[in-house]
């Protein structure tokens, strides 16, 4: 280990804590005055870090802080991208220890954000201070950190087409995915793209008695249940038609690569406290979450949920519902087509709404690029292992944009583990990770720079 690291690591993980007491919850505008204090909190954290330059970036919704360092235009840029937003830490009972108060146990620091992506963001600014303490920078760096990520990034893409000439950089480097395990550790090769909707059916032109109308009216909830049931058939595969005209079709070469990598599905099920796994017919759990789309429920509500019981057919039920995306798959497509369908299958009883949250394409990165390389390298000097390229099944639209707005692609070195519990309560991330992650960040720097020569 580096001996700056070592001999500042209490520091560091201080700091870290510091940030990760900030409840800067995107998703709800009870926050707000915290999203905006964790913005300005890592404007004087990458200052303190030795950014010549930094500064809080407004947007119509949550700013984007941004820094940099250049220190000779003839060297390489490097544009690190990661979020200071979080999930909401619902449901809070569920936390062993409070979302927003960091701990420790058995190694790992327990809070929301410490994994997604404060954790993960806030290494690269401590590899920041690392390299200006130590070796020096091998390459410029730039600095975009959002606090929007969580929601949808609806104000990234107009950031970064205002600011093109700002961004300027030969690649993007990204913290913000995870590795097989710290044994067999990976570099993120695919995410997948996002269609998030939400639906309302409504029946009736109020609440009614369940008894004196029971049986003659479509019950809301009752007729969403149905349609829900129709968007998937029995071997996995969603019905929406043309769902899949685009998909990709991963060569038989690349999924014998892919069923090499070290995925235990007996571990990934013990791990989730089920007796079987669920999916497409013809694909392993590994290709099911990461090569092929699918289609979820994540929020079903209406009627009646208080405390015992009351017999009422509700007017309107609802659900938000999203899909996952795999390459050629267009995010707005699939919401057309996706609306289409809802309302097609829908009987007389009811009337349907169907909107559009947000979404993102799905992005791959190259193997063969010096940036891939450096990203190995860094990885094998560090943790002694050749890491195995993977695709994930998380979305970070921003790959797709800043490929299309700025024409770089992104190294996604990522460091944590899929057992971080994010997005869910108790969300941890190993102090292992963050403190590997600070040592691998620089040796990404260092050999970028050297290949780039
Ligand atoms: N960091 C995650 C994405 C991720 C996690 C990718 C693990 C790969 C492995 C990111 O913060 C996230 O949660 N993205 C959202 C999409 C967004 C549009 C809300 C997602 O994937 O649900
Ligand atoms: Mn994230
Ligand atoms: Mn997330």
């Amino acid at each position: 280990m580096n001996p700056y690291i070592v001999a500042n690591e209490s520091r560091f993980l201080e700091e870290l804590f510091a940030l990760l007491r900030i409840p800067s919850v995107s998703a709800d505008a009870k926050f707000a005055d915290h999203v905006h204090t964790a913005a300005d909190w890592v404007k004087d954290a990458l200052l303190k870090a030795g950014a010549t330059h930094a500064e809080v970036c407004q947007t119509p919704g949550y700013p984007i802080v941004y820094g940099e360092t250049i220190v000779d235009p003839a060297l390489p840029t490097v544009l690190v991208y990661g979020h200071y937003d979080v999930q909401p830490a619902d449901p809070i009972e569920l936390w062993t220890s409070p979302p927003f108060e960091p701990v420790v146990k058995d190694g790992k620091i327990y809070a929301r954000g410490s994994s997604d992506d404060k954790g993960q963001m806030f290494m690269h600014i401590k590899a920041l201070e690392v390299m200006m303490q130590t070796t020096g920078l091998p390459c410029n760096v730039k600095f975009m950190i959002e606090g929007e990520e969580e929601v949808g990034s609806a104000n990234l893409g107009w950031f970064v087409a205002q600011n093109v000439e700002r961004l300027k950089a030969d690649v993007i480097l990204i913290s913000d995915t995870a590795i097989l395990s710290n044994e067999n550790p990976s570099i993120t090769v695919g995410l997948r793209g996002l269609s998030y909707m939400e639906v309302e059916v409504t029946g009736p032109n109020r609440d009614l008695h369940s008894g004196i109308y029971g049986g003659a009216v479509g019950n809301p909830i009752n007729v969403l249940c149905n349609m829900i049931s129709q968007l998937v058939d029995q071997d996995g595969k969603i019905t929406i038609p043309g769902f899949y005209d685009k998909v990709e079709d991963v060569s038989v070469e690349e999924r014998t690569e892919m069923a090499k990598a070290p995925f235990d599905e007996a571990e990934f099920a013990r791990d989730l406290g089920v007796d079987g796994l669920a999916g497409e017919t013809g694909y392993s759990a590994h290709e099911r979450v990461s090569i092929r789309p699918t289609l979820d429920v994540n929020g079903i509500w209406g009627g009646y949920t208080g405390e015992g019981s009351k017999t009422v057919i509700a007017s309107k039920a609802y659900a938000k519902i999203s899909m996952r995306l795999v390459p050629h798959q267009d995010s707005a497509e699939i919401s057309q087509l996706f609306q289409k369908h809802f309302e097609s299958i829908a009987p007389d009883s009811v009337k349907v709404k169907v909107g559009y949250h947000h979404g993102g394409q799905p992005a791959v990165t190259p193997t063969d690029s010096v940036a891939y390389k450096a990203a190995a390298m860094a990885f094998e000097e560090a943790w002694g292992k050749t890491p195995i390229p993977m695709r994930e099944g998380g979305s970070i639209p921003i790959v797709a944009l800043f490929e299309r707005e700025l024409g770089l692609k992104s190294v996604l070195m990522g460091f944590g583990l899929n057992s971080d519990a994010i997005h869910s309560p108790n969300e941890h991330y190993g102090i292992f990770n963050y403190l590997k992650g600070i040592e691998t960040i620089p040796l990404f720097f260092k050999h970028y720079a050297e290949l780039s020569k």
